[in-house]
């Protein structure tokens, strides 16, 4: 395969993938490790250029590349939704069964107002329209998602872009004063709120952070087997610093995310039909810029299964 790695021009990271072959991926071990590298080296940011849109079986093959499928949230119990009031206790292999009973892939996340079958838009919650806040994907649960990809299936005239902001150069630049403050520490990260700032399903909203649901993570985390170090945030809603005072976690937050999400450490993306971006969840945050709410957005979605968060030891 001849894969051609280009910088993305205007940016301080990422990076524009040309010439990969997904069916051929898996039985390309070289490919496999120069992605891999490409996305280390250009801080967990790639953006496939395939120019056309591609088969379920091509963005697993993609996918696989970067580690073994996750759940996709909301489908699953602990998995971006709580158990209903009434509804039965099941084990994890009992809920992927009833889904796949019911023709749904527990992997594959359809995102936007389309209908996945008949590609015709569809009416749905205000909310997607709306700005979607900074954040990692399901840093809620112990070992969050490594790898995300969206495939681009239907973009709107206007709006929709996706931001990433790289928390490699966020850490680089941690200033002395608060690099003290957060050594050692570690934020909660809370799972009552999807990123559009939707209650997810069968959670109850909490009094304040400090009540909320959800996984302490170190603040400062590196990448195991290498010398890559990146701030770990997660989301600003119902952040909580352990053992903090709620003022003191609030105010230290404040100052973290005001650091952490500078116009220069992020880029915006512009989609274009039929591409992959995959980004690493322990090295950027990204959020997503409002749609008109006349337009249609459609993207398929998958992740990698993830790792406990390692501190970063300096
Ligand atoms: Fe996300």
């Amino acid at each position: 395969m001849d894969i051609d790695v280009q910088p993305i021009e205007g940016a301080r990271f990422g990076a524009r993938i040309f010439g990969v072959e997904p069916s051929a991926l898996p039985d390309d071990a070289a490919a496999a490790n120069l992605l891999r590298r490409a996305a280390i080296d250009h801080h967990g940011t790639l953006v496939f250029e395939f120019g056309r849109m591609l088969e379920v079986a091509e963005l697993n093959a993609l996918t696989g590349v970067f580690g073994r499928n996750e759940f996709a949230p909301g489908l699953i119990t602990g998995y971006g939704k709580g158990r209903v009031d009434g509804e039965e206790e099941l084990t994890v292999e009992e809920q992927v069964a009833r889904l796949e009973a019911r023709g749904i892939d527990p992997y594959l996340l359809f995102l936007g107002n389309v209908d996945p079958r008949t590609g015709e838009r569809v009416e749905t919650s205000e909310m997607f329209f709306g700005e979607w806040e900074w954040h990692t994907d399901m840093s809620y649960i112990p070992n969050p998602p490594t790898f995300t990809l969206l495939h681009a299936r239907h973009v709107p005239e206007r709006g929709g872009d996706t931001g990433f902001c790289s928390q490699v150069l966020a850490a680089q630049s941690l200033p002395a004063e608060l690099r003290r403050r957060v050594e050692g520490k570690r934020i909660k990260h809370d799972s009552t709120f999807s990123s559009n700032g939707a209650l997810r399903v069968g959670m109850t909203e909490p009094a304040t952070p400090i009540e909320a649901i959800g996984t302490y993570h170190p603040i400062l985390r590196r990448l195991p087997g290498t010398e890559r170090e990146a701030l770990f945030l997660g989301r600003r809603t119902n952040g909580y610093v352990e053992d903090l005072p709620l003022e003191e976690s609030e105010a230290l937050l404040d100052a973290l995310w005001a650091h952490a999400t500078q116009d220069d450490f992020t880029y915006r993306h512009a989609w274009q039909p039929g591409q992959v971006v995959v980004w690493d969840n322990r090295l950027v945050m990204h959020c997503r810029h409002p749609v008109d709410p006349s337009e249609t957005r459609f993207m398929w979605r998958t992740q990698t299964v993830g790792e406990a968060v390692v501190a970063s030891s300096s």
